[in-house]
């Protein structure tokens, strides 16, 4: 049974703020001489959810980290509702979450604990009120019969689940969500789009997903970037997508499978 104290000396949890605009101006960033971002601009609406494809290599977890403030600018900006995304403060005034593309779930920790520990960190709720709200998330994502299990007992999916849960007990006011449906059964990523846009509906959080998958994009995105050769090769509401004009995006979106396609050449060495 999860643990219980009478404590209550502790304040619950503030309720949620409102949803944030995410504003990118002129970003660059290099790793040594390896431009990965070439002077990137969009601008997320509060409430918005954007999702971000792009070829494997093209920088799109390096983006995300710049909004969570994991990396630096090279040069150009980064703001959360007008906050430098880079400052220790903004994350004190911002609640953010950022689903990691391997669900970075510690695996010593019961799916209970795992959802706890940011609440008994930060000292935001007492035992009984870590409770309710590990076993709220726990149950939005049907993981209540998970929750003494170990992330080595689960299935790919269930842990995504789980990395969704964890972050949604921080009540945030911006969730990042890096690859979430990618090793997923088509079933069960249909089942995490679902649960992106419904925390959307109900708690107006900002969304900003990094996903390869064109259904998950058409499905749910009020707008798609394609992240391209360091830059926005496309930045626009989904049913652009549709019928793209640039042959590079339709080719990234339907590749079609043709040996003779220069794609295929480069890989013969
Ligand atoms: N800390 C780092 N140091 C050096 N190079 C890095 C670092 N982080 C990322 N890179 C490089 O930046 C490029 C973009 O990486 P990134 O992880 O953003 O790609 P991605 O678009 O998320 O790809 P995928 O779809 O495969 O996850 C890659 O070439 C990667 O090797
Ligand atoms: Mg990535």
């Amino acid at each position: 049974m999860p643990p219980t104290d009478n404590d209550d000396s502790i304040p619950a949890v503030a309720p949620a703020a409102s949803a944030v605009g995410v504003k990118v101006e002129n970003l660059s960033k290099s790793f040594g001489k390896f431009e990965v971002l070439k002077g990137i601009s969009l601008d997320i609406a509060p409430g918005e959810i954007f999702v971000l494809m792009g070829p494997s290599g093209s920088g799109k977890s390096v983006l995300l980290k710049h909004i969570v403030g994991l990396e630096l600018p090279t040069a150009g900006t980064v703001t959360i509702d007008g906050l430098d995304a880079a400052a220790p403060e903004t994350r004190e005034k911002v609640r953010m979450a950022l689903v990691f593309q391997a669900g970075a779930l510690f695996n010593s920790l019961t799916v209970y604990d795992n959802l706890a520990l940011y609440l008994r960190e930060h000292r935001l709720a007492n035992e009984a009120g870590i409770r309710d709200k590990v076993m709220r998330a726990l149950q939005i994502l049907s993981l209540e019969q998970a929750a003494q299990k170990f992330p080595s007992d689960l299935s790919g999916g269930m842990r995504k689940r789980v990395a969704i849960a964890r972050s949604l007990v921080m009540e945030p006011q911006l969730m990042l969500y890096d690859e979430p449906t990618s090793e997923l059964d088509p079933v069960m990523g249909a089942t995490i789009s679902e649960i992106i846009a419904t925390l959307r509906d109900q708690y107006h959080v900002t969304s900003i997903v990094v996903s390869h998958d064109r259904d998950l994009a058409l499905g749910i995105a009020d707008r798609v970037g394609i992240l391209m050769g360091g830059k926005l090769a496309h930045l626009g509401p989904v049913a652009e997508l549709q019928k793209p004009k640039d042959p590079a995006i339709a080719d990234f979106l339907s590749p079609r499978i043709d040996l003779k396609n220069p794609r295929f050449k480069k890989l013969e060495t």
